[in-house]
């Protein structure tokens, strides 16, 4: 499944969503400005492991879970967060529609993945058990506490894991063991998965941070690379990406996806 699909899916869902202006063009805005589509192409790579056909119902959780996605990068970019003025070299909502109006497009998406998620509810039998497992991961002991965590800590570096952990896996897990519970997988395969991901979403953000020092031309003091410098971040990249490619070996996932998927990670463009 590729990005420029899942992006139609996504249009849709907002035609319909019922916004006004300028919410709607806000929140057009935001998906109009590049992006991977990574957690909702995970997610149906791990429910396509169980052989099943992709419903409306599937269409509408892998648009839930990008919506999810881009709230948490809208209201990460905010004044009071981040501050960053531009996301993929391009103006962040704030910049482009003002700072209250951003935070209500975060809102909005988050509001609106849970909306599609419980529509699909009412009519596939495993959709409310994947909602109620993806707000859990989600929420504030998981990326937003990940988010929380990283705001107050006074030591970054004694609770990188648990940050990085939460605010990128969490999300990234969520992701694929939807996919998982809606195809039915077994627990072999989600146990298999699960390792993956919390491998694979700590490599990715480590990479972010490697990526950021071009891009934002210097190192945070509250990221990986801050902490331990390059090498060692370079280090943990290679060694996160083996421990993911090895669990899914361990767990008899054949699809070669997810494998190429860690490997393109540590060296990922647009
Ligand atoms: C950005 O994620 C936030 C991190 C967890 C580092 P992505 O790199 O997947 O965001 P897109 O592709 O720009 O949406
Ligand atoms: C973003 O983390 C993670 C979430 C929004 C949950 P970062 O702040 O490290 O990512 P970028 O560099 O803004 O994409
Ligand atoms: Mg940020």
């Amino acid at each position: 499944m590729n990005r420029e699909v899942i992006q139609s899916w996504i249009d849709e869902a907002i035609d319909k969503a019922g916004f006004d202006e300028p919410l709607y063009s806000a929140v057009k805005y935001v998906f109009s400005c590049g992006g991977k589509r990574l957690r909702p192409i995970m997610f149906l790579h791990a429910y396509m492991l169980g052989g099943k056909q992709i419903s409306e119902e599937i269409k509408s959780f892998a648009v839930a879970i990008e919506c999810l996605h881009q709230y948490t990068l809208v209201h990460d970019d905010l004044p009071c967060m981040d501050n960053d003025d531009l996301r993929r070299g391009k103006p962040t909502c704030h910049k482009m529609f003002g700072e209250a109006n951003a935070l209500l497009v975060g809102d909005a998406l988050l509001n609106l993945a849970f909306t599609l998620m419980l529509k699909a509810a009412t009519v596939h039998p495993m959709a409310a058990k994947a909602a109620y497992e993806f707000s859990c991961l989600t929420g504030g002991a998981g990326v937003i506490g990940g988010q929380a965590n990283e705001l107050n800590t006074l030591d970054f570096r004694a609770n990188v894991e648990d940050i990085y952990s939460k605010k990128t896996s969490y999300l990234i897990w969520a992701s694929v063991l939807s996919g998982a519970v809606l195809a039915g997988l077994s627990q072999k395969q989600i146990n298999g998965l699960k390792e993956y991901c919390f491998n694979f979403g700590f490599a990715f953000q480590v990479y972010d941070d490697l990526m950021d020092i071009e891009e934002k031309g210097g190192v945070t003091e509250k990221s990986y690379v801050g902490c331990f410098g390059v090498e060692k971040a370079v280090e943990q990249v290679k060694e996160c990406t083996q421990k993911a490619i090895d669990a899914l070996v361990m767990s008899d996932i054949k699809d070669t996806f997810f494998i190429e998927l860690a490997l393109a990670a540590a060296g990922r463009k647009e």
